[in-house]
């Protein structure tokens, strides 16, 4: 940690040259002070351009985390949200997983994130202003066992918020990853979702909401992720007409406030009541696949439907099947042969 690195990048941010002696005399500190907060920030994978004579620059403007604008876009529910935002954390999931009695709707946002999860143990990958990463934590009345058609619940969220930003390409993969489909119906990752709970089985119990959201990644960065990726700026511009970047304050005050009218609903309803609206994001819905399964069997079939309780029915030739675990791949999936065996 060094404490002038975020208040420096907070100034850098506006994408232009400041120079070390500028920045010098606003901290009150030696220039060798300044360069030792920027190697720093270097060392978090933040690109900083040098150049003699001219000083400091990040490679282009970025926004920066604001408290007041978050809450501002939360609106009318700003009352439920316990914002925190932090400049550099491992992992929002893991600070809020740590902590003991955290107040029921926390929010812990991060300008960075030095060891971010994903599903399946993956590292998630995010940057300084090219990445939206937060966890939200959630207390439930029920128990854990009730919660698990949460993280569907959560990929309705994301998805009324993208669609009031005006970003229409996206849809889920069961259970709750959310992809941007190419040509082939191939998917590339746009956000994730990572939920995490503690309490009992049966009751009370706390959720820990984990939202990571790509929103101007490098091509650098896109082409290091083990899977394909893209960005909500880069499908944002798939629309005519639609240039203006996403404002990552805004981004999360409006997800903050769908998080808090789907979870409200998932409480009083469970799944249930958000089970048709989610059908109608799910890419692969009524399409053959190939069901991965956590065991390395595979298993191909028919996308039914969703149980109650969030789990994917998939009509295969050994009859209708339910997956609680696994993953959907389109990956030789041979559209007629699935048909016919399952008479669709
Ligand atoms: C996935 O693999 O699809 C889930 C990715 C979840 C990433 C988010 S970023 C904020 C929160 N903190 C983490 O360490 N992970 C989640």
């Amino acid at each position: 940690m060094n404490k002038l690195t975020f208040p420096i990048l907070q100034l850098l941010a506006d994408g232009q040259f400041h120079s070390g002696e500028a920045l010098a005399q606003q901290f009150k500190v030696t220039r060798a002070t300044i360069w030792s907060a920027i190697k720093h920030a270097e060392a978090l994978g933040i690109t900083i351009f040098s150049v003699r004579g001219r000083g400091y620059k990040l490679p282009q403007a970025i926004d920066f985390l604001d408290k007041n604008l978050v809450l501002s876009a939360v609106g009318e529910q700003r009352e439920w949200i316990n914002l925190i935002i932090l400049d550099e954390v491992a992992s929002t999931n893991t600070y809020l997983m740590q902590q003991k009695n955290v107040p029921h709707a926390t929010c812990v946002a991060a300008h960075i994130q030095t060891n971010g999860k994903g599903r399946r143990g993956r590292t998630w990958v995010s940057q300084l202003g090219a990445s939206l990463t937060f966890s939200l934590a959630w207390r439930f009345q029920c128990g854990a066992a009730a919660l698990s058609g949460l993280s569907l619940a959560v990929g309705v969220a994301l998805m009324r918020t993208l669609a009031s930003l005006g970003v229409n390409q996206a849809q889920l993969k069961w259970p709750n990853d959310v992809l941007v489909l190419d040509e082939n119906r191939q998917g590339k990752k746009l956000a994730g979702i990572l939920i995490e709970l503690q309490g009992d089985l049966d009751g009370p119990s706390t959720a820990v909401i984990g939202i990571g959201i790509n929103l101007n990644l490098p091509k650098t960065v896109l082409e290091s992720i083990d899977q394909p990726t893209t960005d909500l700026n880069k499908t944002a511009a798939l629309n005519k007409n639609n240039n203006q970047p996403i404002n990552q304050n805004f981004l999360l005050g409006t997800l903050l406030k769908h998080l808090v009218s789907v979870l409200s609903n998932f409480e009083q309803l469970s799944f249930v009541g958000l089970r048709d609206e989610w059908l109608s994001y799910h890419a692969y819905h009524r399409q053959a696949v190939r069901m991965l399964l956590p065991n390395g069997t595979e298993v191909l079939g028919v996308v039914k439907n969703v149980a109650d309780d969030g789990i994917l029915l998939v009509d295969t030739p050994l009859g209708l099947q339910r997956f609680s675990a696994g993953e959907i791949s389109l990956r030789g999936v041979n559209m007629q042969g699935v048909r016919h065996v399952v008479g669709d």
